[in-house]
Formats: C-alpha cells, structure tokens, sequence
C-alpha cells in the first residue's frame, strides 16, 4: 500500500472459484498472515470456464446489441429482511460454461499453468484438463476448506471506514441453493477486503446489427450464440452462417464442415493471423453482415446476400457483468461499458478510490500465469509484507488517463494487454515489483520468473497454425507489412501474435 495508507486486512473474500480464484486463495493463504479467507463460487464446484455444461440451459433471446447492465443480466432483488430463505431462483445468471466437448486449450501448457504445477500433459489439451488442475489446485493447496460453493454475490456495498484515514470494508450479500430442500438461503456477510475473480467470459455479446431484433422474433431459435454450441451433430446438413473470426468463430466453422451443408458462411470483420489468402475447402468467407430482412434474406456489405440460413451463430464473444455491484451504495459505477474498462483502476488489478477492493484475471493476456502474479502481489500488500509500495493516487489516476489515450491514439481495448511489443511482461513485471520476497521463515509467496522456456513456448507453440508465418512479418522500407507475394498491406492492422487469448 502506498506510504499514507492504514495495512489492516485480516479478512478477505474471493468471489469466483475458476483459476483466478484459485490462485489468489493459494496466495493469501501462503501469508500465513490472514485470520479469515472464504472462496465464494455460485456453481456447484471450482473450475470456472473450465467447468463442462454437456447439455446447458438455453439462454435468454438474443438483445442484439444490448449490455449487460441494460437489462440482460440484471441484479436479483435482495430481500428486505436477513437472513431470509425464499423459493429458488428463476432468472437466468449466465453461470454455465461457453466450452465445447472438442475444445482443447490454446495456450501451451507450460505458459498457461500456475507456477508450481504443470498440467497433466500438454501443450495442448483437452478441456477436463485445466478442469481437474484448478480442482486439484485447491486441495494441493489446503484452500478447499475456504470454498463456500453454490453460493452467488448478490450485491457488494461498501461500509464506509470508521474514522476518517481508516480502510472501508465490504458489506456481501449472499445466496446458496440448498439442493436438498429446493431454497435459496440468503445472508450477509463482512469482510476487510474482495477480491473480485468472478471472469469475464459469461455474458454473450451479440452486436446490433439493422433488422436482427425482429429477424430473432421473426425467426426463433435460428439466432444462437456460441456460448450455447457444443458439437456439430446439431447442425447436420443444415445451412450455417458463423459471425466472427476470434478463437470460437474459427473452431465452429472449421467443425462445422464436417456436418453442416457445404460451404459453411462464415462472416468475418477482420482477418485473424491464422487466415491464408482464401478460405480452407467447405468454407466460404462473408463480409460483416449489413441487415436482416424479414423474408428471411440476410444482406452483406459487399451487397451479396443468403436465404434460407438454418442457423445463425454469433461467435462474437462476451463482456463482463457485474450485478452484483451496488452503485448507489459505492458512490460509482465499477465498469464502463462505452469505454470498455474498469473505472479509476491501476494496474488492471488495484482501484485508485477503493484500497481494500481488487479484481484478478481481467486483463485479456496470459491467462492463469498472470493471475498468479496478481495474487501475489494482493497477497504481499495487504499483509503489508510488500516491497514496492502502489504509487500515490495521482500517479494512479496517471497511468489510466495515458493508457486511455494510449487506446484512443492507437486502437486496442483498455483491458487487452499485447505480448509482442513486450507489455505483458512490462505489466507483469509491475506485479513483480510490487509483490517482493516472502519472508526468512518462508510466508508467502515468491513471485516466479517467467523464464526463457515460458517465453520460448509462446513464441514458438502455435495451437492454429499462421500461414506463410515470417513472411507476414516483412517490412517495406517505411515500414509497411510486406505479404508473400510483395504487395504491401495497407489499412490492415496486424494483430497480436497472442491476439486469439
Ligand atoms: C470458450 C473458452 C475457451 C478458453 N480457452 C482458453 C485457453 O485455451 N487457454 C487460456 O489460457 N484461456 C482460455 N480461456 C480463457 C479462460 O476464461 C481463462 O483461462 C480462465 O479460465 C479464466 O479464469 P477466471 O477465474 O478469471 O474466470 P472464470 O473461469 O470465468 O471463473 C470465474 C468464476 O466466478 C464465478 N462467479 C461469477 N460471478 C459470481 C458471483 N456473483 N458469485 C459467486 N461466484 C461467481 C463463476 O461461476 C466462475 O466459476 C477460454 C475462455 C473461453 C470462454
Ligand atoms: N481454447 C480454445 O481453443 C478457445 C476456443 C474458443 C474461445 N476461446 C477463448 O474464449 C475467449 C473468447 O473468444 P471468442 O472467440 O468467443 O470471442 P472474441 O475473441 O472476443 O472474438 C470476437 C469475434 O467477434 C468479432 N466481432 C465482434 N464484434 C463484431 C461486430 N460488431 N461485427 C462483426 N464481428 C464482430 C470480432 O472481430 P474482430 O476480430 O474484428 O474484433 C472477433 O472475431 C478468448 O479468450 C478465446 O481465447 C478459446
């Protein structure tokens, strides 16, 4: 904590047990330092992302275009009186997981696991893997005992400090289903400080797109989203248009030629690293979609259109969704959903008006890696033990204006932080500093190193591989992308070796 501020945090609770969660419960537990650290996750085990829903609930219709705080996936109402049992919960939470029964984990393993423990086997495996790890992660490391599950966050308040100078703590509104007698058990709790861990790959995002609105009334269940696909058997011969071009758009499409009628459309904004000069055979490549007309016609922006798609999968990814946060009683919003970032954030992991509040695994980089660093730092500073203090708020608020205009001046998402360029290590490296050594008797946690091997299997490891890779990377003499066959690329922005993460 920066010089002025008070160090007391002797309780803290996790929301959210994925591998954030598991992580940050390993480091605080390390300190040896806290009396009370509880682990709250609203599904029935840890494992988070990496938890399989073989058969998921069909999710609310699509609101192209909607946010999650407008309504789609909106606060439950708390009730007036606590502790309180009422009939269970009816309204859809976004609790299931996106995974697919054939997805396979595109990060090597080696960079992808904490620290101190490989997975099963790598580079590349299958789904259950990094499930069982994060389980494991938990009992390995004693922290199975903290974990409070099936029990959501309904709201978090903030209880003003008691004298001025002091910490504020943290009011949380609590609700367990209790399987056994079909209730919701509702409670409060406090605590000196949360971590929120609670990810940020839940809520689809489906854009809004002219005519979609009345094309999915129109025309229900022909608009999916990929966070509900599983397995291509579904689309056995039937006409699929895919939007999107990340990591999901590419898997769905490439499994869908397998079942699905050929070609299968795939609509794409922007070329991923792995995209040669034409699509692979059974796959058609679209522009993005202009407008959705009633008679089933869908328009592209080159002006060819589609009739008669069976399905329309959006692979449009996710945004982040916090109900549980009680604007009014914290005096702000906590995200912003324009701006795409949290507010008055440092480091994409500390708040500048919040000391005793923090958020791991938010940034878009390496994955459970990172989070092991964020752990670690939270854990050295709130028991005090760290070596770098948090610079003073007005440095804080300093580097969120700069990377906002940073964003603003070259494109990018606030919360996406690039390998190449090397700002994954340079903001990983601020955790570093912060976090410092454990002590001689060996409490805590020693942030690792990343290691020439790390580095070596995210440089060189591809799960999908680049076509013509190294050629891609040439560079005319103003230094403008240079293709295979000489044409310089222009207007095409090249993306982050680790972009698809
Ligand atoms: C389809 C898909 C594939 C992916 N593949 C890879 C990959 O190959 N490699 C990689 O490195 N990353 C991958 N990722 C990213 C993945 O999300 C991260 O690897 C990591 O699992 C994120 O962990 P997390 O703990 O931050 O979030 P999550 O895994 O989402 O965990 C958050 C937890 O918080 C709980 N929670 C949320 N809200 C509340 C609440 N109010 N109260 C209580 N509990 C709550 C959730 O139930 C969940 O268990 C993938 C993501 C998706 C969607
Ligand atoms: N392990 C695996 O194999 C695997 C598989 C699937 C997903 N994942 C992970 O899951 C997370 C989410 O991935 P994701 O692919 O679902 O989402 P994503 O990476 O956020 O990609 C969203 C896609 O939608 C496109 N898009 C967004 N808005 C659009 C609009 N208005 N019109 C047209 N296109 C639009 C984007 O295009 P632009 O690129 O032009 O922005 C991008 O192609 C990532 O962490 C990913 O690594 C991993």
């Amino acid at each position: 904590m920066s010089g002025e501020r008070e160090t007391r945090v002797k309780s803290v609770a996790i929301i959210g047990a994925g591998a954030a969660g598991a992580v940050t419960a390993a480091a605080l537990k390390a300190e040896n330092y806290y009396e009370r650290i509880q682990v709250y996750e609203r599904r029935e085990s840890p494992g988070g992302t990496w938890l399989y829903d073989g058969d998921p609930r069909p999710l609310p219709p699509i609101r192209p275009g909607k946010l999650p705080n407008e309504g789609v996936d909106p606060p439950l109402k708390v009730p007036s009186q606590l502790p309180q049992t009422t009939p269970p919960n009816q309204q859809h939470r976004y609790d299931q997981t996106p995974v697919y029964s054939s997805l396979t984990t595109n990060v090597p393993d080696i960079a992808m696991a904490f620290s101190d423990t490989r997975f099963a086997y790598g580079p590349f495996a299958p789904h259950y893997v990094p499930r069982q790890y994060i389980q494991n992660y938990f009992s390995q490391n004693k922290t199975d005992s903290l974990l409070v599950l099936n029990t959501t966050l309904e709201d978090l308040s903030r209880i003003p400090p008691a004298e001025k100078g002091g910490l504020e703590r943290w009011k949380l509104t609590l609700r367990k289903y209790d399987a056994l007698r079909h209730v919701d058990i509702w409670w409060e709790e406090e605590f000196d400080a949360v971590i929120l861990a609670t990810g940020h790959y839940s809520v689809p995002y489906v854009p809004y797109v002219p005519g979609l609105a009345e094309y999915v009334d129109t025309f229900p269940g022909r608009v999916v989203h990929s966070k509900n696909y599983r397995a291509p058997l579904l689309y056995a011969d039937k006409k699929v248009l895919i939007i999107g071009n990340s990591a999901s758009g590419h898997d769905v499409t490439a499994e869908l030629v397998s079942t699905a009628q050929l070609p299968v459309y795939q609509s794409r904004r922007s070329a991923s690293r792995w995209d040669g000069d034409s699509p692979p055979p059974g796959i058609a490549w679209k522009p993005v979609i202009k407008e959705f007309q009633l008679d089933g016609r869908i328009v592209f922006e080159d002006g060819t259109h589609l009739d008669d798609v069976d399905t329309v999968i959006y692979c449009t990814g996710y945004l982040p969704s916090f109900p549980y946060w009680n604007t009014q009683a914290n005096g702000r919003p906590l995200y912003d959903y324009k701006a795409g970032r949290l507010l008055k954030g440092y480091w994409h992991t500390f708040f500048q008006d919040f000391q005793t509040l923090a958020v791991v695994g938010f940034p878009r980089t390496l994955t459970f890696r990172s989070f092991e660093y964020q752990a670690i730092a939270l854990a050295r500073l709130w028991s005090g033990r760290n070596t770098l203090p948090l610079p003073p708020v007005e440095e804080q608020e300093k580097w969120e204006r700069e990377r906002v205009e940073k964003i603003e001046r070259e494109g990018g998402k606030f919360h996406d932080i690039p390998w190449d360029e090397g700002e994954t290590l340079g903001w990983i490296d601020g955790l570093f500093r912060i976090a410092g050594l454990g002590t001689l008797k060996g409490e805590g946690r020693v942030p690792p190193a990343i290691g020439e091997d790390v580095i070596w299997a995210l440089e060189h490891l591809r799960k999908y591989p680049e076509p013509g890779k190294g050629e891609g990377d040439k560079k005319d003499g103003e230094g403008r992308e240079v293709e295979a066959d000489g044409w310089v690329v222009l207007g095409r922005k090249k993306k982050d070796s680790l972009a698809f993460i």
